[in-house]
Order: C-alpha cells, then sequence, then structure tokens
C-alpha cells in the first residue's frame, strides 16, 4: 500500500531535521541513535545494577534469599532465658571469640540486666578481688538488684572487690540525693559487703583535680587495672560524661556537660534546684583499658544512640562508638532500644553460634 507522508516532514528528512517521534525537542537523526544508545545501555546494565543493590542489601541486612540454604542456625528465640546460659565471665575464654563487640538482643530490659548481672556473678566467682568500674543512671539500677540478692542469699562475697565509679558531679557533697556516691550506696553498696576503703570514686570537690584525677588513674592501676567495666550511655553517646568531642585517648578529668545532658537529667533535680554543669569522669582511654566491658541500653529513648554507637563510625563525636575499639564488649539490648539496628538477624545467628560453640564445649581454654 502507498502511505503517503507529509510533504513538510519529507522537507524536514531532506534536510536531516525530521523531529525524532519519542523526544520532541529532538532531531531524528541524532535524537534516535541517541536513544537507542540509553536504551541498549538501560537494558544491558539495568539488571546488573539491580543485582549488586539486591546483594548488598543482605549482606546489610544479614538477610538470605528466598530458598537459600545456609549452614546459620535460626536462633532460638529462648536462647538467652536459662539462668547462666547468657554470658561468658572475664574469666571465661569465649570471651572476644566470635567477635570483638558482641550483640545481645534480649527479650526485655530485666533479662538484660539479668545476663549482665550473671557476667559480673560468675567473674566473681572465678576471681574473688575482682574490679569493677561503675556506672550510675537508671539503667544499671536492675543488675544491681541482682547483684544485691545474690549477697544476700549467700552467693556472692564483694569482701575483696575494689569498685571504680565512672563518674561525679563537681562540688555536689556526697549526701546529696543527685550525687552518683548516694546513688551507689543506694542502689548498691548498702546491699553489698564491698568494703569502704575499696569504693573509689574520682575526685569531685576541693582543689588540685588535675593531679587526684591522675591519682584516680594510678589506684586503677595500683590494684591491677578494671576487669569488667559496666557501662550505659546518654543519648548523645556519652559514656561516663565524656560528651560530643571528648578525646577517643582521654583520661581522668574534669568536664563540662552539654546542654543536651543537663536536659536529661533535669528530671532529677528540684524546680528551681541547682544543677552542677561540670564532673569528673574517667577518660574514654581510661574506659577502653578494662579488660572486659559491658554496654547495656534499655529502651526506645536510646535506639538512635545504640545505632550509632555500634553500627556507625568511630568518631570523638558520638564517644560511645569508641566501643569499637575494644577488643572484649557485649552489649546488651531490649527490643526497644535495638529497633534501628540494621543487622538484627546478624546478630541473632551470630550469639546462636556462640552458644552452640560453647554448649559443645568447643571454646574452652584447654589447660
Ligand atoms: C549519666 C551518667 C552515665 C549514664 C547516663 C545514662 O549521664 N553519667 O554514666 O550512662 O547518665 O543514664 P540512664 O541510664 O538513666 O539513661
Amino acid at each position: 500500500m502507498l502511505r503517503v507522508m507529509d510533504p513538510s516532514r519529507l522537507r524536514a528528512r531532506a534536510s536531516g531535521r525530521e523531529r525524532c517521534p519519542c523526544c520532541p525537542d529532538g532531531l531524528a537523526e541524532d535524537a534516535r541513535a541517541r536513544c537507542a544508545g540509553l536504551l541498549t545501555a538501560a537494558l544491558l546494565f539495568g539488571p546488573l545494577l539491580l543485582m549488586i543493590w539486591l546483594q548488598r542489601r543482605r549482606d546489610v541486612d544479614g538477610t538470605r534469599g528466598p530458598g537459600r540454604r545456609s549452614s546459620v542456625p535460626a536462633a532460638e528465640p529462648n536462647a538467652l532465658s536459662g539462668r547462666g546460659s547468657g554470658g561468658c565471665s572475664a574469666a571465661d575464654p569465649v570471651a572476644g571469640i566470635t567477635s570483638g563487640v558482641k550483640i545481645v538482643l534480649t527479650g526485655d530490659g530485666a533479662e538484660a540486666a539479668r545476663l549482665v548481672a550473671d557476667e559480673i556473678l560468675a567473674a566473681l566467682r572465678a576471681k574473688p578481688n575482682l574490679v569493677l568500674g561503675l556506672p550510675t543512671g537508671s539503667t544499671p539500677i536492675g543488675v544491681y538488684e541482682h547483684l544485691r540478692a545474690a549477697y544476700a542469699a549467700g552467693e556472692a562475697d564483694f569482701s575483696r572487690v575494689h569498685t571504680f565509679n565512672l563518674d561525679e558531679y563537681l562540688d555536689l557533697p556526697a549526701e546529696h540525693p543527685q550525687s552518683y556516691r548516694f546513688f551507689m550506696q543506694e542502689h548498691l553498696f548498702s546491699g553489698v559487703n564491698v568494703p569502704a576503703e575499696n569504693i573509689h570514686f574520682p575526685p569531685s570537690e576541693g582543689d588540685d583535680l588535675v593531679r587526684r584525677c591522675a591519682e584516680y588513674e594510678e589506684t586503677i592501676e595500683r590494684v591491677g587495672g578494671i576487669d569488667i567495666m559496666l557501662l550505659g550511655m546518654g543519648r548523645n553517646g556519652h559514656i561516663g560524661f565524656n560528651e560530643p568531642t571528648s578525646s577517643l585517648a582521654s583520661r581522668t578529668r574534669v568536664k563540662t556537660l552539654t546542654r543536651r545532658t543537663l536536659d536529661d537529667n533535669a528530671r532529677f533535680y528540684a524546680e528551681g534546684e541547682e544543677q552542677p554543669v561540670l564532673a569528673t569522669t574517667m577518660g574514654i582511654g581510661t574506659i577502653l583499658d578494662a579488660r572486659k566491658i559491658l554496654l547495656q541500653a534499655i529502651g526506645a529513648k536510646k535506639a538512635r544512640a545504640v545505632q550509632a554507637a555500634v553500627e556507625g563510625p568511630v568518631s570523638s563525636f558520638f564517644p560511645a562508638s569508641a566501643l569499637q575499639l575494644h577488643p572484649d564488649v557485649t552489649c546488651y539490648f531490649d527490643p526497644e532500644a535495638a529497633e534501628l539496628l540494621r543487622m538484627k538477624d546478624y546478630y541473632r545467628s551470630t550469639r546462636a553460634h556462640e552458644l552452640r560453640l560453647k554448649a559443645e564445649g568447643r571454646l574452652a581454654a584447654r589447660s
């Protein structure tokens, strides 16, 4: 059949200026060539890019594609629930074998507290003169309750233990209800038998603070260094009172608290009551010197901090991220605190592997 062509189109074609049907602004000859090139590139590289993206997602999520088999065991939902099943003590060779930073996703905050207390009690049995680094805040209260209960039941003896608190407000007397000495007395020391002379706090009153902070470090050294450092974490990532931008090598010193930390802690002070803005704190370097670190985070308000501490870059702007530099850290997170973690499946399977190897006795040190 004879096809009649629009004369204007014929003229355009003759002059090489025909419009491209799929790109109205383009000219036919070169535009068609361009379109064909783009189409070919999309067909060739599109599926490739899609495959790379899917693979990266699987790596990040720790998930596997449907139908693929793996030797990774599914985490037992109740694998962590038996008393004593969860942890490894300072004397336990499991520590640090499966990974430097171990993540334990607990069923709730109470389980986290029990597992952390079990770790400390197991370490105490193995080393009666255990040296503990201790935090304040709402997070460790459950752990302290377990330690007091163990002592009351005659299952733990703290008579040779040394404790070093992480931090203390400057110029707040020990009898002030917001002082950390008051807190520790109320939540732990009144219920266990740590001798008073073995309880240590960084200097928080008087003069010569630089020298006395250095002496605090020397006292830690003199008793053999901290075996277990228990930690909570502020929403801005502070550990102790190491606020953002603290040197990762810092030692015990005076720090100025950030507005955010002051706001977070304002709830403990009465309306109009003066809130300390200075504190002495172990440094990040002091914390990293401990042989073993146990970090706890409970509740949704810690979810961003948890994600940044564990999966973010190491940065003095987020002090808890420095824990990634330590070879033996175990983190206990309840479901709300763990909400934003990207590799939850991986952490669960890692934990299941560790518990299996431990149950099989394959991680015990040969004597
Ligand atoms: C204070 C303490 C920190 C503690 C933090 C978190 O700032 N200096 O050592 O980790 O509070 O408190 P909470 O456990 O109440 O969230």
